[in-house]
């Protein structure tokens, strides 16, 4: 029988690349996203091209659910009978979660719940379920982190992603279900949001380089955080439910860097001192902030066979090269451009 994956928040960074890689394994993809007053499937639109939903056998669809709308879930299940289901969606950025507390628990709490308990009423246990729960839910607790670290979420989201967890793994013990965790570290790629530290630095770094702007305001930049690539994870998250049984893994590259240290990266490419370009802000700091993240992904290096490809200089090159390249620069161009900048910075703003 082909694989029917439902993919939810399949328009977001990770949906897309999960899409491309069960796509390619000759899975049927079905996926769910929300109204939105203005369409927003750019990460998902070479496959609305590749793919004719006219044509009754087309592998790739989207329909419109919602996780805080259980009767639209249950419809999807009804119509599409999956063989698995990710739970990629989610109100899936930390700092807007204190803004928006309880419509993040309801989406990434209640959400998983209203998902889980339609899958069990209306498909049965033989769906495999993946939860992505996050390293946001370790918090406060020192790295390096591993299945094995207790939780102490800092923030709305890493309550809410633990209480999901802990509604994942209960579905597991209570009803039998293959519902499994993917403890997934931060990652990035071209197509992460725009208000996500790295990715808002290289594309302000772009935009720098374009003469829009002169400047990047940052918040916390001693935060340490695990960074890998979208692409290298989404592979994970599908082996954690090829698995023999379900069960939690940790999904990281076991290296941490600060923020600092990703900025300063991201400008040296161009051979610019991101001193002379950054100032710091109170603004985007936290009410609690998460000081380090280091993760141990040895159980699923072990179990999974899995391990991560790209490293942390390829990634900001990466992510920096196809910001610049959506503004109409190659990385020399823009090298060369670097050279007539003047700090916009002035040393006395430093902190
Ligand atoms: N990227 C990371 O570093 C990381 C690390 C650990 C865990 N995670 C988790 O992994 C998942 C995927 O992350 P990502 O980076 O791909 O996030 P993302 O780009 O923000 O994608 C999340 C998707 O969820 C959708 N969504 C939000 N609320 C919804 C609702 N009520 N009903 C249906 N869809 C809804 C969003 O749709 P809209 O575009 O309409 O908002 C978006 O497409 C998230 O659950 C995130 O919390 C991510």
């Amino acid at each position: 029988m082909t694989a029917r994956a439902l993919i939810t928040g399949v328009v977001g960074q990770d949906g897309s690349y999960l899409a491309e890689h069960l796509l390619s394994k000759g899975y049927i993809v079905r996926g769910i996203t929300r109204r939105a007053s203005y369409p927003h499937t750019q990460r998902i639109d070479h496959l609305f091209a590749m793919y004719d939903d006219r044509d009754p056998e087309c592998p790739f669809r989207v329909t419109y659910a919602d996780l805080t709308d259980s009767s639209s879930l249950q419809n999807v299940l009804l119509d599409f009978q999956p063989t698995e289901v990710y739970n990629l969606a989610a109100q899936s950025h930390v700092g807007i979660s204190f803004d928006t507390g309880e419509s993040t628990l309801d989406i990434n709490a209640i959400g998983p719940f209203r998902l889980l308990d339609s899958i069990r009423r209306v498909c049965g246990p033989d769906v495999r379920f993946y939860q992505a729960s996050s390293s946001e839910m370790f918090g406060a607790s020192p790295p390096p982190q591993s299945e094995l670290t207790p939780f102490l979420p800092q923030s709305p989201y890493g309550a809410a992603k633990a209480a999901a967890y802990y509604l994942t793994r209960m579905h597991r013990v209570a009803y039998g279900m293959f519902a499994a965790n993917g403890i997934l570290f931060n990652h990035e790629s071209p197509r992460r949001g725009l208000n996500f530290v790295t990715r808002k630095i290289t594309y302000t770094i772009a935009r720098i380089i374009a003469g829009d702007v002169d400047r990047i305001e940052l918040g916390n930049l001693d935060a340490k955080r695990d960074w890998g690539f979208s692409g290298d994870y989404v592979d994970a998250i599908w082996r954690i439910l090829q698995h023999t049984e379900a069960d939690d893994f940790v999904v990281a590259t076991g290296e941490t860097h600060t923020v600092r240290e990703f900025v300063a990266h991201a400008f040296s490419i161009l051979g610019l001192d991101w001193e002379d370009f950054v100032s710091v802000t109170d603004r985007f700091k936290r009410p609690a902030e998460v000081p380090a993240l280091l993760g141990d992904a040895s159980k699923a290096r072990r179990l999974l066979g899995w391990q991560p490809k790209v490293g942390f200089a390829e990634l900001c090159q990466m992510m920096l090269e196809s910001d610049l390249a959506a503004r109409g620069h190659t990385l020399d161009e823009a090298r060369v451009q670097a050279k007539s900048l003047r700090p916009s910075v002035p040393r006395v703003r430093r902190k």
